[in-house]
């Protein structure tokens, strides 16, 4: 007797697939598809991915999302169980699951990450082994499958503090941490390595991001201000005159769009700060008060002795690109206000799942 076994399809299941049920699914995906490109997203259920996700598979792509998923699974709000959407449960740092998935992949974008300066210090040697140790076995596997074209989530803490008030892409690099280190020597290895102009290499320097996606992040400066506002009615502002860069998630997702059809030339090897909106921290903390109308808001002021200011120039993918962002800081406020008030972010001052160092420490990580 013959046994028959019946696997349930990938886009009928609710949890992301392991990297054997991965095979299988993508000779079905292949047939169902008619996608205009595979993308490739590492760190994809992140907090940018889980905004981004979604736009592209929109956009006609069929997309890979490679991530441990840290932040949960089903994080792609209603796009969760998308046809042409594969979310693959693996480490960057497994080269053999990395060589299979970028199988049939024109496009990688690359946000796996420790993705932040606390976060990466809890346990610094797992930090290097995934920001900066598993960078040069993902490119190379990337240019090994074809690739034509990956993009490097860089960040504009490259450049550390500068006094200039316009730091473009070839200001004098002084990074600050260790986190910020391995991104520009990521930015190096991919430079460095071997280029036969077939695979376009592309760094982005982005601000630091705000505004709602479903996996949400509540430790960046402005999503952090204006959750304090909701939920205690005050703001704790400290120093105060420090800048810093923003970009509303919406014009990041907008950046991604853009730099995955750029032509090659205007891009290859050029990297480009995508940030626009430069404030000090009290200016950010009154337009957080001003967007929400809520009188009731405190402003506490306490001295602090890190006044570190960041701040970053954007003309060159303004000029060079044409690209202008479309969303404010105060569209990000009020996205996230608006996500508040409907009950989407549960417990927002407690959940590990908005902030990544006590996510990290949850998961024993650290
Ligand atoms: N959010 C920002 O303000 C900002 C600003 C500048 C640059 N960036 C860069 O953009 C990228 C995305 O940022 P984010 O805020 O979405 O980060 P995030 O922390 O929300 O997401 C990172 C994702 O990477 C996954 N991941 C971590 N280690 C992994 C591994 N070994 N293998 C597979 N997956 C792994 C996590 O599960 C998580 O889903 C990062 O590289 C970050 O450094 C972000």
């Amino acid at each position: 007797m013959v046994a028959v076994r019946f696997i349930r399809p990938w886009f009928l299941r609710t949890a992301a697939i392991s990297l054997a049920e991965f095979e299988q699914a993508e000779s079905v995906f292949k047939v169902f598809m008619n996608a205009k490109q595979t993308i490739l997203i590492t760190g994809g259920g992140g907090y940018v991915g889980s905004a981004l996700v979604p736009h592209l598979l929109e956009q006609g792509n069929a997309v890979r999302v490679f991530d441990l998923f840290w932040y949960g699974e089903r994080v792609f709000a209603d796009d969760n169980d998308h046809p042409a959407l594969l979310r693959i449960k693996a480490d960057i740092r497994d080269q053999q699951a990395v060589q299979k998935a970028l199988l049939g992949v024109g496009a990688v974008i690359h946000l796996a990450c420790i993705s932040n300066d606390p976060s990466f210090e809890l346990n610094p040697k797992l930090g290097k082994s995934i920001n900066h140790d598993a960078f040069p076995g993902l490119v190379q596997a990337a240019r090994e499958a074809g690739v034509r074209r990956f993009i490097y989530a860089s960040s504009s803490s490259v450049y550390g503090i500068k006094a200039e008030p316009d730091v473009r892409e070839d200001a004098e690099k002084t990074p600050l941490t260790d986190y910020s280190l391995f991104k520009l020597q990521c930015e190096q290895m991919l430079m460095d390595g071997a280029d036969d102009g077939a695979m376009t290499k592309i760094i982005i320097r982005p601000a630091t991001v705000c505004g709602y996606a479903p996996r949400m992040r509540l430790d960046l400066t402005v999503n952090i201000l204006t959750i304090h506002a909701l939920v205690n009615h005050r703001i704790r502002i400290f120093g105060g005159a420090q800048l810093r860069p923003n970009l509303n998630i919406q014009d990041m997702v907008r950046a991604y769009e853009l730099f995955l059809d750029a032509p090659h030339a205007k891009v290859h090897g050029i990297p480009y700060n995508v940030g626009f909106h430069n404030y000090s921290v009290e200016a950010i903390a009154r337009m957080v008060k001003q967007t929400l109308g809520d009188e009731t808001i405190q402003m506490e002021y306490v001295p602090t002795s890190d006044n570190r200011s960041y701040h970053i120039n954007s003309d060159r993918i303004r000029e060079r690109l044409g690209f202008e962002p479309c969303h404010s800081v105060e569209d990000a406020i009020r996205s996230i206000a608006e996500a508040y008030h409907q009950g989407l972010l549960k417990d927002p001052m407690t959940n590990p799942l908005y902030y990544n160092i006590k996510r990290m420490q949850q998961l024993t990580l650290g």
